[in-house]
Formats: structure tokens, C-alpha cells, sequence
């Protein structure tokens, strides 16, 4: 098992480039399923969880060439028998963009419950809704959903609630199907746009992705493309966070500033110096940070994947904070961690009250999930001597050499295995 050990109190100064989006590449490697050839794909973070999605297409029968450790061609043309293997689907969440491109492709998946981060109750009801509305049976056996279609037939789908991996899967068991599909109450999240240009450059018929009404003409064939995924607006919100919070000075780039105005304005708010340039922004904050008031919501309100990092920094803001996750129903499970560096925050529901204090002590904390994790190292960055955070698998399902990113930021973080404990103990 491997720790970040943390020694904290230094302020982030210098350039970080933002790796490719998490949430749009693990949709896009999956939609590489329903080309007629090969597709070259470029801007892939090397992270865990794509790494789980290669294998998934691999273990069915694709053929994946790693050109080097961004991009990646995958020739999905091998794949006979639509089935995931268990353990793999179970290992992320987005493992349930197969149900979609496999029932795309060969009207029938067989594909596990997916797994992903623990954020409360995560139900795939409107993916299944979706599906059914164009003409899909399902059942649920033995923890595996399987899905039949005699044949798929454009409709129209409303989602009672706005879900990214519902629409992102409307999207790709729609592309093939007969005649046109309109999806009501769609996700309007970058990914949603990012997955909708790469299906549009196989040669399919989508409009109106980044609205809240999606417009899909099916059509026969898709053919094999070149693209590159669009940078993360979660691990770029992330370092913008850390900056401010460490009061350091940071110039992120290879970012698309538009997909971050919701953060740049809570941190502009919270008493941070955000400026915007075409392709990066520059974070710096030298004064004291304030309490601020933040309401997790769909795309374009502030995101939830930033909640826990947010809800961190604001562990230091003078006066009382209000932080509600309108999203999931457990995204504070992290808050008993952050206690431990002596942060006064208290949880009633899906609303965290955050008392500032002047300053945080390092600690030794354990990641509940991705965006958990990556709270407890901005944390640790922030807090008077060391932190230890365990169970930093979590946070390599996301973010890419992390620890390396803020190294050459000046921080100072290293990677323990519990291989060296033992040998420093000898
Ligand atoms: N929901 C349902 N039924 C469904 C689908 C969703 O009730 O059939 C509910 C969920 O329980 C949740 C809300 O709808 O309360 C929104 O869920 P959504 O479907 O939008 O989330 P997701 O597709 O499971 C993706 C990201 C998450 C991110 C959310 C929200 C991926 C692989 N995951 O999850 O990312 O938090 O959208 O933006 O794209 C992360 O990166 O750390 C992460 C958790």
C-alpha cells in the first residue's frame, strides 16, 4: 500500500499542465466499441481508471496499441461476445458506459453493476429507463445487468432527474439506432460535449450536446477517428484550490477557462486573484481567504467533483461556511478525516456548516474516494507539519503524478510504500 507523506505550510509557486478530462476519456475509450475501425486517441490521462476501461476492452477482444503514455489507438472490430468481465466492471464507475456502446453495437450487453467511489446511493434507473425507450429489455441476475434489444428505434427520452452517465449512455445506444432521438433534461457537463464531438467525428448525427435537449439522427455506420480529449476541469479547479489555499502563486495550463467559471468565481469570492488567458489561468491569493456560501449543482453551477477540495480550503476562511451538496446524498464522508487536522466543520444532511481556524496541523488521514482524497493532500499541503495520507489508490483513479505536479510546484510531498516503512524500521 502506498501513502503520501506531506510536509506542509509551503505555498504552490510555478506552472502545472492539466492532463486530459477523467470523466470524457473513460466515455470516449468506451465509444471506441461502436467504430467499424480503428481510433487514435489522444490527451488520455494515464490514470487508473482508464487503465480498468482499456482492459475491460481488451479482456473482450480488442486489439490496443499504447502509443505512448497519452494516446492510445484501439481497434474494437475483435470484440464478438458483448460481455464485461465482473471484476473489472466492478472496479469504476464508468464501466456502465458499456451497457450503452455494446447494446449500440451489437443489441445485446451483458455488463456488471458498476463500481466507482462511494458518494451514497448510486442507482442506474434513467440509464435503464433510456435504454427501454428505445426499445431495450433488461434484467438484473446474479449483480449483472443484461440488456435486448430485437432492434433499437429513436424515441423520445426524458430523464426525471439530470445525470451524466444517463445521458452520455442515451447518447451512444441512440447513435445507431433508427430514425431520430430527442433526450429531454440532458447533463450539459464538458463531457457530455467532448463524447458527442468524438461520436460526431465517427461520422454520427448529434445536436444540441451542452443543452438541455440533445437531438440524435441515427445513422448505420460509424467509422474509426482521430481526437483528443479535452483537458480536466477537475484536476485544473483542483490546483487552482490548492493554490489559493497554500496562498501560493500558480499558472495552470492547458485548461479551457469557460468550463471553469463556476470555481473561478467562488475563488475570486472567497478573496483569491483568478485571471483567465485563452488556454490557462493563473491563481494567487497573499491575503486572508473569506467564508463563502457554495450549492453543488448540474453543469454550469459548481461542480460537486470540487466540493470536498473547496469545502478544505475554506477550513481556514475567516467567519462561518455553508456548503451543500445538492448531488449525491454522502459526499461529506471525508469530514472526519479533515477533523483530524483540527478543522470545525459539522455535517447535518447533505449541508456542511465550516467554521474557519486559523490554521491546520498535519495528521495521518485515509482517502474515501477520489475527490476525498485529493481534499486531504491540498489539507495536508496546507497544514503546519506532516500528513500522512493512506489509501492514495483512490486518488490515482484520477488525477495523473500528482504527487510529481505539486513537487515541481514547490511542495513537499514523496510516496511511501509500506515496503520502505519496513525497511527504514530494519
Ligand atoms: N442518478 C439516479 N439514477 C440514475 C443515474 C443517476 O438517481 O440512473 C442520480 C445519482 O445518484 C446522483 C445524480 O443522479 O444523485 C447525478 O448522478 P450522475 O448520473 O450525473 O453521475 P454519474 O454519471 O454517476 C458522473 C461522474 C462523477 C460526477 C457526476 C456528477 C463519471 C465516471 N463520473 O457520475 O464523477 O460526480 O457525474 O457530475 O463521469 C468523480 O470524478 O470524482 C466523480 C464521482
Amino acid at each position: 500500500m502506498e501513502k503520501f507523506v506531506i510536509k506542509g505550510g509551503t505555498p504552490l509557486h510555478g506552472e502545472v499542465l492539466i492532463s486530459g478530462a477523467k470523466n470524457a476519456a473513460v466515455a470516449i475509450v468506451a465509444a471506441a466499441i461502436l467504430a467499424d475501425g480503428p481510433c487514435l486517441l489522444e490527451n488520455v490521462p494515464e490514470i487508473r481508471d482508464i487503465n480498468i476501461c482499456i482492459k475491460i476492452l481488451y479482456e473482450m477482444g480488442a486489439s490496443i496499441k499504447i502509443i505512448d503514455k497519452n494516446t492510445i489507438r484501439i481497434d474494437a472490430r475483435g470484440i464478438t461476445d458483448p460481455v464485461v468481465p465482473y471484476e473489472l466492471a466492478r472496479a469504476c464507475r464508468a464501466s456502465s458506459y458499456f451497457l450503452g456502446t455494446l447494446l449500440g453495437r451489437f443489441n445485446k450487453a451483458d455488463v456488471p453493476m458498476p463500481g466507482g467511489c462511494d458518494l451514497g446511493d448510486r442507482p442506474i434507473d434513467q440509464h435503464l429507463k433510456a435504454f427501454s425507450t428505445l426499445g431495450a429489455r433488461h434484467n438484473i441476475d446474479g449483480g449483472v445487468v443484461s440488456l435486448r434489444a430485437d432492434k433499437l428505434i429513436g424515441s423520445q427520452i426524458y430523464f426525471d432527474i439530470v445525470t451524466v452517465g444517463g445521458t452520455i449512455n442515451a447518447i451512444f445506444a441512440a447513435v445507431k439506432a433508427d430514425g431520430l432521438t430527442v433526450i429531454e433534461n440532458a447533463a450539459k457537463e464538458p463531457q457530455i460535449v467532448d463524447v458527442a464531438n468524438f461520436l460526431n467525428s465517427m461520422g454520427a448525427d448529434i445536436m444540441g450536446a451542452g443543452t438541455d435537449v440533445i437531438k440524435i439522427r441515427g445513422v448505420k455506420h460509424l467509422h474509426g477517428a482521430d481526437y483528443a480529449v479535452i483537458p480536466d476541469p477537475i484536476e485544473a479547479g483542483t490546483y487552482m484550490v490548492a493554490a489559493a489555499a497554500t496562498k501560493g502563486d500558480v499558472m495552470i495550463k492547458n485548461v479551457i477557462p469557460k468550463h471553469l467559471e463556476s470555481i473561478t468565481d467562488k475563488l475570486r469570492k472567497a478573496g483569491a486573484f483568478v485571471e483567465e488567458f485563452d488556454e490557462s489561468i493563473h491563481v494567487r491569493c497573499d491575503g486572508p481567504l473569506m467564508k463563502s456560501s457554495i450549492k453543488t449543482l448540474p453543469h454550469p453551477g459548481f461542480p460537486t467533483d470540487m466540493q470536498p477540495q473547496f469545502s478544505t480550503m475554506l477550513t481556514i476562511a475567516e467567519g462561518t461556511s455553508v456548503v451543500t451538496d445538492n448531488i449525491f446524498d454522502n459526499r461529506f464522508r471525508y469530514v472526519n478525516e479533515l477533523r483530524r487536522f483540527g478543522a470545525d466543520i459539522t455535517v447535518e444532511g447533505t449541508t456542511a456548516v465550516i467554521q474557519g481556524v486559523p490554521e491546520l496541523s498535519g495528521a495521518t488521514v485515509k482517502a474515501t474516494d477520489l475527490r476525498a482524497g485529493a481534499a486531504l493532500v491540498i489539507a495536508g499541503l496546507m497544514a503546519n507539519g506532516t500528513t500522512v495520507v493512506e489509501d492514495i489508490y483512490h486518488i490515482e483513479r484520477g488525477y495523473e503524478n500528482i504527487d510529481e505536479k505539486l513537487r515541481a510546484l514547490g511542495a513537499d510531498i514523496s510516496r511511501v510504500t509500506d515496503y520502505d516503512n519496513q525497511r527504514m524500521a530494519v
